[in-house]
């Protein structure tokens, strides 16, 4: 079973947006970093991208429709987006939250995830280590 892995908005342009929060680090950097540990760690992933709130919540119940672990790492759809939540919901299979950064340490606005409540667990702050330990966990869940 191939876990899936969501990225949200504005991930994919990571080498333009505030270094103190997202480093040095470009989207292919970071998706190759994933897919190493996942090739280290002997899983199958997929991994997409998208800036629209609708394609993330139709690959999701793709995901619903599979029996697919999900990673999924909302951006900034995790504060707000009721719909991701509802989407989250739905799955048969295990979900984690995952986030470059540590919202809490970041602005008011970012304290608050709706996707949290519905999820397994959730990784933030360690940059490209949020997604490989994700991986660890998520491997430890379906096993
Ligand atoms: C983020 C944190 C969010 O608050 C922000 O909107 C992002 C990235 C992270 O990975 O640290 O786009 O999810």
């Amino acid at each position: 079973m191939k876990i899936l892995i969501l990225n949200g908005p504005n991930l994919a342009r990571l080498d333009l947006r505030e270094k103190s929060y997202y480093g040095n680090l470009d989207y292919k950097q970071l998706t190759d970093a994933i897919t190493a540990k996942a090739g280290e760690l002997g899983i199958s992933i997929e991994i997409k991208q998208s800036d629209s709130e609708s394609e993330l919540i139709s690959w999701i119940h793709d995901a619903a429709d599979k029996k697919q672990p999900l990673i999924i790492n909302p951006a900034a759809f995790t504060h707000y987006s009721y719909a991701i939540r509802d989407a989250i919901s739905m799955l048969k299979a295990p979900a984690i939250e995952v986030h470059l950064s540590n919202p809490l340490s970041r602005e008011e606005f970012r304290h608050t995830s709706v996707v949290s409540g519905v999820v397994q667990g959730t990784i933030a702050g360690f940059g490209v280590e949020s997604y490989t330990l994700a991986l660890i966990a998520m491997q430890n869940l379906v096993q």
